[in-house]
């Protein structure tokens, strides 16, 4: 099966034999690690993360992979401010589901080519009753978009009028190929109502399960009960691992090899979109992250059991849709392009092609 559906980065993006090193040395150097420790997270990474944003290091809660901090920000929201969850759409099927769990009533906002609609963002807010807002402005998953500059300040703007909280989800920000980053909600806002959530799951390796948020000072220590609650304490060594792995100047250039290799696949299934099905479909070009949203001429769960049972998967637009959108995405699909090799993203291209 050639996987575009899997959201995960191709093998050779992990450094394992560095990973591997780094975690030895982590052990040695602080064998505490191996035991219970702060909710919120391995110390020094904490103080590193802290620096790097410019916060006190008690702002800073790494938590167990960014999903499990995604679900204890959802939850406290919930039970501080009860109201309607405010989301774009599409957007990550897993956060849908975590709030589905929780009973929140959901709002789906429009998107176009820019990133969320501000113009329907503000329609909500002023119908009022709305608990907060989660948004993953760059290298959008699912649709590999990114939020103008533009739309970042209103969005700003409007969270400050109406003193809305938001969830700034940016696991994919520093996975770029080309340009310079827009300046995060989390920088434009200042940090009072933004939190800024990210993860090294795509920038070292989703098995070290390690995410982090950059919350205002009155969240922190809820989340932080939250997480002790639920697991006592992260694990240490993951942390420890990336944190040795900074302290030896290694991120970056693991960073800039793993961009590479995407980079690759990334213009390897645009290359072959445009040979199979340009003028029949389109699709969006981003200039990082791992996804590529593609409008079909067809309907896709009906492409999907065809180009399943061909030996090629993806991911089905309708499944990023909230329920309450109604029916949406059924001509659409999410490609990933992160973990096939060119030359098998060339061929899966080719057989959708052919199914088409
Ligand atoms: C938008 C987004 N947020 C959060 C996550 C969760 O990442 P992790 O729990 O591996 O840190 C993912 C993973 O694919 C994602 O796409």
């Amino acid at each position: 099966m050639i996987s575009f559906a899997r959201g995960a980065p191709a093998p050779e993006c992990l450094a394992v034999e560095l990973i591997a090193d780094c975690s030895r040395a982590a052990v040695q150097a602080d064998p505490a690690v191996l035991g219970y420790g702060a909710g919120g997270g391995y110390a020094p990474l904490r103080e590193l993360l802290a620096a790097r944003h410019g916060v006190e290091p008690s702002r800073i809660v790494i938590t167990s992979g960014g999903l499990q901090g995604i679900s204890f920000w959802f939850e406290e929201l919930l039970a501080q401010r009860p109201g309607r969850v405010l989301v774009e759409a599409p957007t990550y099927d897993r956060p849908l589901k975590q709030l589905a769990r929780l009973g929140a009533e959901v709002v789906a906002l429009a998107m176009d080519e820019e990133g969320l609609d501000s113009d329907a963002l503000e329609r909500e807010l002023a119908a009022g009753d709305v608990s907060f807002l989660y948004t993953i402005p760059t290298f959008q998953n699912p649709s590999g978009r990114t939020l103008s500059v533009e739309r970042r300040r209103s969005l700003v703007e409007l969270a400050t009028a109406y003193h809305l909280p938001v969830l700034e989800d940016d696991p994919y920000g520093l996975v770029r190929y080309e340009g310079a980053p827009p300046p995060s909600l989390h920088e434009l806002e200042g940090g009072e109502l933004v939190t800024y959530a990210s993860s090294f799951s795509k920038t070292i390796a989703p098995g070290l399960r390690v995410g982090w948020f950059v919350l205002p000072a009155t969240l922190a220590g809820r989340i932080e009960e939250r997480a002790v609650s639920t697991y006592i304490s992260p694990p240490f060594l993951t942390e420890a691992t990336v944190y040795e792995l900074m302290r030896r100047d290694a991120f970056e250039p693991n960073l800039e090899r793993i961009r590479g290799l995407l980079r690759a696949r990334r213009d390897a299934m645009i290359g072959a979109l445009e040979r199979e099905l340009g003028g029949r479909a389109t699709w969006s070009a981003p200039a990082g992250g791992y996804f590529l949203w593609v409008d079909l001429p067809a309907d896709a769960a009906d492409l999907l059991v065809r180009a399943e049972a061909a030996g090629v998967s993806f991911v089905k637009g309708a499944d990023f849709f909230p329920a309450s959108a109604g029916a949406n995405g059924e001509r659409s699909a999410r490609l990933a392009f992160s973990y096939a090799s060119p030359s098998e993203i060339d061929e899966g291209v080719s057989l959708l092609a052919s199914l088409l």
